[in-house]
């Protein structure tokens, strides 16, 4: 690396912030140059396949000509325009396409600024939603353990206890209901009884619960654990018998990744409020959405307040809106079913066999998603070096090392995926044991 370009890690090192990081201790972090395709290319030299998608939303690979273009032409229109009193026709696009590929109760959306934001506002409309109808008493969360659904104070409290640090914000963040996270695997029989401490908390509560949120299908942060879809089903029926809303967040999810657009499909179920995020523009630009129905959206109107109260800033912020048009139009024009298919059966193939590793507890596969579930905790940063090494951009976390690729990823690519990913549980305990303190 040139002096440039090592003054600007060494800086970085000393003031930036990065996610989950100390300052005093930071772990390493890698000066990118560019990215093209599926490949993120390092200053240092190094050209990465990236395995991670960045953190789930990169679809159809970066600098991508279309979504480049698509920014280009829009800046050239309007960048931003407040969204109180204005509208434009990129965020009228988004939300007619939004309308049009969701479940079909979901009429009206609420646009805003990423999938914390996009959550918050999905536990707000249920709030509202109640306190309009008078019912001011149904105002907790129900929610099962193992859920991740953002970093802000309302979604923290709806996150895993644990991994959520309740522990640390227990004087600041609410107190709501959470039910064990779902046994039976997508890929077991369904156990009946799985839902039965659940259904308990709906009968002892339901007066005071507003809403129910679950990660359909999948649940990502939380353990990237793949569920039953019956769970779901049984979700969907204890919301209607007991008056409860129920918030699917598809943030992680939506737009494909599991297999089917959304993974709500999978249980062929319709939730009341949507959360959509990350993948909305490609891996572009942030930006979220909170779709509801039009009985959520019109007793929130009819209340006490007449409106829904929130507004962004950069709600609809119309250059995001714009490459997530055109990212919907290349997954939806495109064929994204056959090639998620083509990733799943390729992990299948040769990255589900990796279970049989003395350093693997458990392997698992679900559309473009792969997870290797080892015995012990991973050393990141050792970790993270290796897979820099190997050429391609890994980002371990706990136990689990896992990918989520671009939809446009090849086999050739994921075979180094693969490859890489045996070769450190191959090498030497140094990236199996953790030893940070
Ligand atoms: C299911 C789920 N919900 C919400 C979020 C929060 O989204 P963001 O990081 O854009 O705030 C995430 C992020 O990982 C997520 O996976």
């Amino acid at each position: 690396m040139n002096k440039k370009q090592t003054d600007l890690l060494s800086y970085d090192q000393q003031h930036v912030w990065h996610p989950y990081t100390s300052m005093s201790e930071p772990l390493p972090s890698y000066l990118v140059e560019s990215a093209a395709g599926v490949y993120i290319n390092l200053a240092s030299g190094e050209k990465l396949i990236d395995g991670m998608a960045s953190w789930w939303s990169v679809l159809h690979g970066y600098n991508h000509p279309k979504l480049n273009a698509a920014l280009i032409e829009q800046s050239s229109k309007v960048s931003h325009v407040m969204f109180g009193g204005l509208t434009h026709e990129p965020a009228i696009d988004l939300c007619k396409t939004l309308i049009k590929i969701s479940p079909e109760p979901l009429q009206k959306v609420f646009l805003s600024d990423s999938g914390s934001v996009a959550v918050e506002v999905a536990i707000k409309m249920a709030f509202q939603y109640w306190i309009s109808k008078g019912k001011t008493s149904k105002n907790k969360m129900l929610t099962v353990k193992n859920g991740y659904h953002g970093d802000t104070f309302a979604t923290m409290a709806v996150c895993d206890p644990v991994t959520g640090m309740h522990h640390m914000f227990e004087q600041v963040l609410n107190k709501h209901y959470f039910a064990p996270a779902p046994k039976t695997k997508i890929d077991q029989p369904w156990q009946a009884d799985d839902t039965a401490e659940l259904e308990q908390l709906f009968i002892a509560h339901h007066d005071s619960i507003a809403a129910f949120i679950i990660e359909p299908i999948v649940q990502g942060t939380g353990g990237m654990r793949m569920y039953h879809p019956n769970y779901l089903i049984a979700c969907r029926d204890l919301c209607t018998q007991y008056d409860v809303l129920f918030i699917a967040d598809e943030i992680a999810t939506g737009l494909g990744r599991t297999g089917k657009l959304f993974a709500c499909e999978w249980a062929n179920i319709s939730p009341d409020i949507m959360c959509l995020g990350k993948t909305l523009t490609g891996g572009y630009i942030t930006l979220a959405a909170t779709l509801c129905t039009t009985d959520v959206a019109e007793v929130i109107s009819n209340g006490e307040a007449g409106c829904f109260m929130h507004g962004p800033t950069f709600m609809g912020n119309p250059l995001a809106c714009a490459v997530a048009n055109a990212s919907l139009s290349l997954l939806l024009d495109g064929n994204w079913q056959q090639q998620v298919q083509s990733i799943s059966s390729y992990l299948s193939k040769y990255l589900l066999p990796l279970s049989s590793h003395q350093r693997v507890h458990d392997a698992r596969v679900l559309g473009s998603i792969g997870v290797i579930e080892c015995t012990q905790k991973v050393n990141m940063s050792n970790i993270q070096k290796r897979f820099v090494e190997l050429g391609v951009w890994i980002r371990p976390f706990g136990k689990l090392i896992y990918i989520m690729p671009p939809y446009v990823t090849t086999n050739e690519q994921l075979a180094c995926l693969i490859q890489a990913i045996t070769t450190v549980l191959d090498e030497d305990d140094s990236f199996i044991a953790e030893i940070r303190k």
